[in-house]
């Protein structure tokens, strides 16, 4: 398959819910086909998840995962995951503010509060169950792509407008 295009702001798609992947379609050539899309599109943006409304496709789904990564420093591998139909259930509700960026909107970056462990369970793309309990960079990616599948992106949920700038202008001044 092949990289495709970013949906970024102003994008209609960004904004609508999407809507649950079906069982028939588990293992489908369709879906096996958007996964491939997003792994390939992902990889081509040096991005650490994305959602499939995020290349035009309100269905709920999204992949993450990466053993390194150069967009964000100082965080540990995250197994590379497909999750279909998500759903979240937070262990620890304490929250941390952390700088988060996304795709669809190239390089700006703000500071979101997110709870700092949560339980997540779903579906691969053959649908087998998936279930696990991060902490984390981990907990706040999956937080980050599910919100995609219902419309948030990260802006929403930032408290302090003036966190908000450029990765290449926060990167001069210490923040990642
Ligand atoms: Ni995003």
């Amino acid at each position: 398959m092949s990289v495709q295009a970013i949906t970024r702001i102003g994008n209609p798609t960004l904004r609508e819910r999407s809507t649950e992947i079906e069982v028939h379609e588990f293992g489908s050539e369709w879906l096996l086909n958007l996964v491939q899309d997003l792994w390939d599109t992902q990889a081509h943006y040096g991005s650490v998840g994305i959602a499939a409304s995020q290349i035009g496709v309100n269905r709920r789904i999204f992949v993450f995962g990466f053993e390194s990564t150069e967009r964000y420093k100082n965080v540990v591998p995250v197994p590379r995951t497909v999750l279909c139909n998500p759903i979240i259930k937070i262990t620890d509700p304490t929250t941390t503010n952390r700088y988060e960026g996304c795709l669809s909107l190239d390089n700006l970056r703000g500071e979101v509060a997110r709870p700092i462990g949560i339980e997540y369970s779903g579906f691969d793309a053959y649908g087998n169950p998936i279930k696990r309990t991060v902490t984390n960079f981990h907990a706040r990616l999956v937080q980050h792509e599910t919100d995609h599948l219902d419309g948030v992106v990260f802006l929403d949920r930032v408290q302090d407008i003036k966190t908000i700038g450029f990765r290449e202008e926060l990167n001069k001044v210490g923040i990642f």
